[in-house]
């Protein structure tokens, strides 16, 4: 069930550079979201900001959610700036949700604004007791908000190695897991910007570990109306396809792909 509910602001605050989180009570979206879903968000109610915005749910339970969301432009300066007690206009929860992590050694890989959905799916980890590893990319230190902590598998890099591993979230994968040196059953669930998610899937290619992408496609009305968010489809062998099956929507078929079944992440 898809709700339109005004959430109400009850937290927002600077996490890191540039780096914003808000809780919302949404009782609703809280109570029927899953990790990996997403919120579609009109900034303002202002009729001069007519577009919503797609955030990853970062937490959900006890009638809250949370997004957590890098400020690029004018709806997250707006979001960036919205007061304690504020209700803002929230549709969802939309899309897919992580999968098969149940039954896999799951490395979760996050980058860049994509941090959201992998830490939710992270909680969920740490509370059924599944044992996994968690990598997360940044440019530098200022914009990591969380501890590099090798001994309990969550590794940290950074492009200028001011924090955790120099490098980017493939150089540590390959460090930590020399080709070949995963367990059988091992899944990589990953999010973030495109070119990370496309090194991402070269890597779980190169290794032949199933892989399953959260792409931030841009979107407008987030459930299936405006067809703005077509992600294409790897052609049918036979050739035989519908418009619909070559190419998906991320809004309703997503956000989260498995990576044999896209061409890109781009
Ligand atoms: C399913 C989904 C989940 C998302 N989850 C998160 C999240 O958890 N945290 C977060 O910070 N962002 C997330 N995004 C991206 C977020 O929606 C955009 O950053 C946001 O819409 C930008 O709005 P703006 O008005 O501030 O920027 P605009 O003024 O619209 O644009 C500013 C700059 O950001 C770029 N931009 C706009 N939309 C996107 C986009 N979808 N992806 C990448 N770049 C974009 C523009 O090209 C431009 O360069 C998600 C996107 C999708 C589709
Ligand atoms: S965002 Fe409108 S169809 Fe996907």
């Amino acid at each position: 069930m898809i709700y339109r509910e005004m959430g109400k602001v009850i937290s927002n605050e600077e996490i890191a550079e540039g780096i914003y989180k808000t809780v919302f009570i949404s009782p609703n979206i809280s109570s029927s979201s899953m990790p990996g879903q997403f919120v579609n968000i009109l900034p303002s109610l202002d009729w001069r900001n007519v577009m919503r915005r797609p955030m990853s749910i970062a937490s959900q339970g006890n009638d809250e959610i949370s997004i957590i969301y890098k400020s690029v432009g004018e709806g997250t300066r707006i979001m960036a700036n919205w007061a304690i007690g504020e209700k803002v206009d929230l549709i969802g929860p939309l899309g897919n949700y992580w999968e098969g992590y149940k039954s896999s050694f799951p490395i979760i890989v996050g980058g860049g604004v994509g941090i959201a959905p992998i830490l939710n799916l992270h909680d969920v980890l740490l509370e059924k007791k599944i044992d996994h590893c968690l990598i997360m990319g940044a440019r530098h230190s200022g914009e990591h908000f969380f501890p590099h902590e090798p001994q309990n598998k969550v590794f940290l890099s950074t492009d200028d190695g001011s924090l955790g591993i120099k490098g980017n979230v493939v150089d540590i994968l390959k460090s930590i897991y020399p080709i070949g040196k995963h367990s059988q059953n091992t899944k990589i669930f990953s999010c973030g910007p495109p070119m990370m998610m496309d090194e991402v899937r070269n890597y779980s290619n190169e290794n032949k570990l199933d892989c399953d992408l959260a792409l931030e496609t841009i979107m407008a009305c987030g459930f299936g109306i405006c067809q703005g968010c077509t992600v294409e489809r790897k052609a049918e062998t036979n050739g035989v396809h519908s418009y619909r099956n070559r190419f998906a929507l991320a809004c309703l078929d997503g956000p989260i792909f498995n990576a044999e079944e896209i061409i890109s992440c781009v």
